[in-house]
């Protein structure tokens, strides 16, 4: 019998920390050597690429639950196909609760759906309606069968929870021993400026910026820390759009305190300016927060430097720009506020923070990995992912550093019926990705089949717990 199943042979291997020449041995869809040199019967050949971990995308909306009963237009089918277009092998998604009602049916329906998936997956539990049943019954019983982080939005009607309802889910996590993502905007403060602004008759999608200025997500940032180091719960700080924000994270973090903060590949690309396009158009750059500037972008590369930003994900959202059910499902003349938030970006991910990263300068491609795979891991538990290492799934990417490619949405093999990076030229490109050992995409065609995808349950592990530091050493989540 062979040693391997696979061999991947002659690639530069790296990780998080190093580079180096090796050969990596695959059994049982796990790595089971790395090696000057390894043979077997089957090989797969990586001579002048870079061998890297499978990439980890821990925020992305595939086949979301609308309360309508039905869902966002990105299937898990075509969710998945496009991460392994992008180097992408595993995802966190969303189940959603509904105000009003429970979490655990949309949970059934969801995982249901997820079963299609080609990529390994797992949840965040979206909380809107910190009920008592919610908070004291369905949170821990979720929490045990691996759905081990939850969401909260401080903002977005009918999403939106207030300050109590937010302190009763940091609460809940913390008895559970689950992590709480916070979406962080001014709720009251975006909804006055809106209503501000279309009285004064601004209604295009230029002015989805305007309704959120960086202000308000440093209002809402602060606070959702604050709250957090209350109740001593560790939080990562979703979707962090600037350094004046980051800089809130930057503070917390300097205090000792388990604050984490993810951005998205949008922030480093797109500006407010690309709202303001003729008609309709300026609706496929919205989402939330708003991209700020071009000299954010900058700004925000000294955060990812710093070690503030450990976390580059896609917020990949399901919104069609054409069709009745996406960007323009209150119409084509409908004003910013009713225009769904939300851009598109499985696959893009990789390739635009390769080449506005690594071949840009900003970040060394140990640092690249770090963000779109090992750190992303580690935050959520993703136990044996996100790194290269003997015992890990054999998740990898042959990346070809030097091919340059021009983003079409054809490429994109998703559902969504364009990308925001229309056109954008990048340097390095995936040529291979495989997941648990399986060659599942090369050369851009896709060679998996639906439901090879397996939901990743999470055990609890040390890092998002708790530091066990409160205010008189009083542990108000123990009563409320
Ligand atoms: O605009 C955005 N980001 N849409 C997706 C939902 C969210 O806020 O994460
Ligand atoms: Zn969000
Ligand atoms: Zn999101």
């Amino acid at each position: 019998m062979a040693d391997f199943d696979l061999i991947v042979r002659g690639g530069t291997v790296v990780t998080g920390t190093d580079t180096v020449r090796a050969d990596i041995g695959i059994r049982d869809g796990k790595i089971a050597a790395i090696a000057d040199s390894l043979s077997g019967p089957e090989t797969l050949d990586a001579d002048g690429l870079f061998v890297l971990p499978g990439g980890v995308d821990t925020h992305c909306h595939i086949e979301q639950l609308r309360a309508d009963g039905t869902a966002d237009e990105e299937t898990w089918e075509s969710g998945s196909a496009s991460c392994l277009v992008g180097g992408t092998t595993s995802v966190v998604t969303f189940s959603t609760q509904f105000k009003g009602h429970d979490i655990l049916d949309p949970l059934a329906d969801y995982r249901r759906r997820a079963q299609m998936s080609m990529v390994d997956y797992s949840f965040h539990q979206i909380v809107t309606d910190a009920s008592d049943e919610v908070i004291f019954k369905q949170i821990p019983r979720i929490v045990e069968e691996g759905i081990r982080s939850l969401k909260v939005f401080l903002t977005y009607d009918p999403l939106h929870l207030d300050d109590r309802g937010y302190l009763r889910v940091l609460a809940a996590a913390r008895r559970a021993g689950a992590f709480v993502t916070v979406h962080c905007e001014n709720y009251e403060a975006i909804n006055w400026r809106t209503e501000a602004l279309l009285a004064a008759g601004h209604t295009s999608a230029k002015y989805h910026s305007w309704s959120r200025p960086s202000i308000v997500e440093r209002e809402a940032t602060h606070r959702a820390i604050a709250l957090a180091e209350l109740v001593d719960q560790p939080i990562q700080v979703f979707h962090v759009s600037c350094q004046e924000v980051a800089e809130e994270v930057a503070t917390a973090q300097a205090r000792g305190l388990k604050v984490w903060a993810e951005t998205c590949t949008q922030y480093f690309v797109l500006t407010a300016q690309d709202q303001d396009r003729p008609g309709f158009e300026g609706a496929k750059f919205m989402c939330s927060p708003s991209p700020r500037t071009e000299a954010e972008h900058a700004r925000m590369w000294d955060m990812v430097r710093r070690g503030v930003i450990d976390v580059v994900s896609s917020d990949h959202s399901g919104w069609c720009f054409e069709g009745t059910r996406g960007k323009r499902i209150n119409g084509s003349d409908a004003n910013f506020r009713d225009t769904p938030n939300g851009v598109p970006g499985l696959s893009a991910r990789l390739p635009l923070m390769f080449s506005e990263g690594v071949v840009k300068g900003n970040i060394d491609i140990n640092h690249f990995v770090r963000l779109t795979a090992t750190n992303p891991a580690k935050l959520f538990g993703l136990a044996g992912k996100g790194s290269i290492a003997v015992g890990y799934d054999a998740d990898l990417v042959l990346w070809d550093a030097t091919k340059q490619v021009t983003i079409t949405n054809d490429l994109m093999h998703q559902a969504i019926d364009y990308t925001p990076y229309e056109g954008m030229t990048v340097t390095g490109w995936p040529v291979a990705t495989l997941l648990r050992g399986h060659v599942s995409m090369r050369d851009g065609v896709v060679q998996s089949e639906p439901g090879a995808g397996k939901f990743l349950a999470r055990a609890p592990y040390d890092l998002i717990k708790p530091r066990g530091v409160l205010a008189d050493g009083f542990d108000a989540s123990l009563y409320a």
